[in-house]
């Protein structure tokens, strides 16, 4: 019986109730951890100990890191420690570092080549030339590190935009945020790709439930499975490949000529994905997650 354990803060959603019978079908005991009790005790020997809600815990044979929400500042250095005594974590702590810094990502997009909407790491209202020059209006803004959507906003004109960058500075000054081209053809629409070790297990469609440009599926979006074709594999695994992700949500839009990137998520949700295709994520993710034990063991 392996253990693995399951970073999640807040109440445990019910994909993960399946979560934990595919878990027991796999061998596996499975424990979810708020990253909120943990506290980790370091010294200047290689060893550590974590104490988990008030007690001494035994360590794991793998981590999963579910979410990064509240605490995530106690869930990267839980992983940087599995990670230094050597017991796998499912996505490495880098490469959960990259996807969950929006411009970060857009880098290693291109370096890689890989498609995806102009972007500018924007300071406050005097980008507002750059983005005029590179981007223009509409133009999407987001803050670094937003999920389920929030943090996302389109900005139609440059008063809209200056505006909005001045509201910024005057309640969170030094915020970084991005100006992103807007793709028209994807206005309300998006494809979600989950990949996993490196294969691309599902595709779906997700649509915004009313005018709104954005179509997560946490803001009421609409899902439908969505025929996987060979350019969809190829973005997903690739995205996922360059961020080092082993499990990853990458995100689409729809372009004139085919799509585009938008944003890989390290921690995906799969209540929506798991509701229209004929997928088991969790199930995906304690087989890669056996797979790595074991080839840790075999080192
Ligand atoms: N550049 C863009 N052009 C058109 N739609 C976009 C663009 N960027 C984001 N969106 C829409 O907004 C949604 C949320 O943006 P995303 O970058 O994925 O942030 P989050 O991390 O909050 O999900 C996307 O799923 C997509 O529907
Ligand atoms: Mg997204």
């Amino acid at each position: 019986m392996l253990t693995g354990w399951v970073i999640y803060s807040g109440k445990v959603p019910l994909e993960w109730e399946r979560g934990q019978q595919n878990a027991a079908a796999a061998g596996i005991e499975l424990k979810m951890i708020d990253p909120a009790l943990t506290e980790i005790c370091v010294d200047d020997s290689r060893t550590s100990s974590i104490y988990y809600d008030g007690s001494k815990a035994a360590f794991p044979d793998f981590l999963y890191l579910s979410i990064m929400k509240d605490h995530h500042y106690n869930a990267l250095a839980l992983m940087l420690e599995m990670e230094k005594l050597n017991i796998p974590c499912v996505n490495p702590q880098n490469a959960v570092l990259a996807a969950n810094d929006k411009f970060l990502s857009c880098q290693i997009l291109s370096r890689a080549k890989l498609p995806f909407p102009k972007t500018i790491l924007v300071n406050g209202e005097e980008s507002i030339p750059a983005i005029k020059d590179t981007i223009g209006f509409p133009a999407v803004l987001k803050i670094l590190t937003g999920a389920k959507g929030s943090g996302v906003i389109m900005v139609k004109t440059e008063e809209e935009c200056r505006s909005i960058l001045q509201l910024l500075h005057a309640t969170a000054p030094g915020t970084n945020m991005i100006a992103q081209e807007f793709i028209k053809e994807s206005s309300g629409k998006d494809l979600r790709v989950i990949v996993v070790d490196g294969k691309a297990i599902a595709c779906m469609c997700r649509k915004a439930h009313s005018s709104d440009f954005r179509a997560n599926f946490s803001l009421g979006g609409s899902v439908e499975d969505y025929p996987m074709t060979e350019e969809i594999k190829t973005l997903g695994i690739k995205a996922a490949e360059a961020l080092g992700l082993r499990v990853a949500g990458v995100d689409l839009l729809f372009t004139a000529k085919g799509f585009t990137i938008c944003e890989i998520n390290a921690s995906p949700g799969f209540a929506g994905i798991e509701s229209c295709c004929p997928v088991n994520v969790s199930a995906e993710i304690f087989k890669l997650a056996v797979i790595l034990v074991r080839e840790k063991k075999a080192r």
